[in-house]
């Protein structure tokens, strides 16, 4: 029996691609390994009978034994901002993967990476071509931004009925994380995928004139979109209640990325991948709201 370990399975989008291939992809329990930092945060899913194995991609030698019988790796990135820290981190996890002999390595790194809208892009391409370079059959499964990202600005603008925000009305090619989750699913499951690189975002851009519009059509109330500076969108952001640093995180680093023309690239991958299973637009906005 072909095994299947998810790394990052206490995480979002780790913890949705296991409840994908339970639940639509026709994958038991026993199939999966769950590569976990914590046992105690793993007890949700030993409970559905996945196997826990316990490892850090800090540690070596704890992912040596941990990948030991592994056919099929999701390797999902640690959320490690240091790009020294996070290159040693996938370095290990891949030569692990090399010396467990493991079948076919799928590695989720980040779209057009050429583009470096967070930085850490380099680190995913270097990972990807230490995956190649030590010869390992592989699946780069390059994921978009998360329209998830940006959950708090559609919340307060139904509390204020106005989205606010300093993108400079450009666009952008986020989706949502469930339907990333859904791909790796996919890919995880079907024959056809191997060394391939799916470049996982929208097949049309949007923008935040577009989240008005929507979300205008989702409550059937009036929504306006308004460009603003910075911190009139922080300060509105923190009154609704969320907390300053996510409010300055959503703004310095996501709408300055969408205003510097960072997310100007769409695909078709995703919508090939998913076919009719991909969320509609309003419906992906529709669930992020409280
Ligand atoms: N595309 C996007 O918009 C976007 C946005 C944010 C992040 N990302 C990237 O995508 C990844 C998955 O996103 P997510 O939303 O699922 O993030 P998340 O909920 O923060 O999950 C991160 C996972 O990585 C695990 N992890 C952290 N450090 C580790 C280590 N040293 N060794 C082994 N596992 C470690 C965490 O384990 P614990 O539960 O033990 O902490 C957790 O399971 C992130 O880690 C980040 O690299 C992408």
């Amino acid at each position: 029996m072909n095994k299947i370990m998810i790394t990052g399975a206490t995480g979002k989008l780790g913890g949705l691609t296991i409840d994908h291939l339970l639940n639509s992809r026709g994958i038991s329990a026993s199939q999966i390994i769950a590569l976990v930092r914590d046992k105690k945060k793993a007890k949700h899913l030993a409970d559905k009978g996945i196997e826990i194995r316990v490892g850090s991609y800090d540690d070596l030698s704890s992912l040596n034994l941990a990948f030991e019988g592994v056919n099929k790796l999701l390797l999902i990135s640690s959320a490690e901002l240091n790009n020294v820290k996070r290159l040693q981190q996938n370095h290990n996890a891949v030569m692990a993967a090399k010396s467990a002999e493991v079948d076919h390595i799928f590695y989720v790194g980040l779209a057009n990476p050429e583009l470096r809208a967070y930085e850490l892009e380099d680190v995913e391409l270097a990972t990807e071509h230490s995956i190649r370079a030590v010869n390992l059959p592989f699946t780069f499964i390059r994921n978009g931004t998360y329209l998830d990202e940006v959950t708090y600005d559609l919340n307060t603008a139904v509390k204020h009925g106005e989205l606010l925000s300093s993108t400079n009305g450009k666009a952008f090619n986020f989706v949502l994380r469930k339907d990333l989750a859904l791909a790796n699913a996919i890919v995880l499951t079907e024959e056809g995928h191997q060394n391939k690189i799916y470049e996982l975002v929208r097949s049309k851009l949007i923008t935040y004139s577009d989240l008005a519009s929507a979300l205008s059509r989702i409550t059937k109330k009036e929504i306006s979109y308004k460009e603003v500076p910075n911190n009139i969108t922080i300060k509105r952001l923190v009154e609704s209640g969320v907390n300053a640093e996510s409010a300055e995180s959503l703004v310095n680093v996501f709408h300055k990325a969408i205003a510097d023309e960072k997310f100007l690239f769409t695909s078709n991958d995703l919508e090939q991948l998913l076919g009719d299973q991909l969320t509609p637009l309003d419906q992906s906005i529709e669930s992020l709201l409280e």
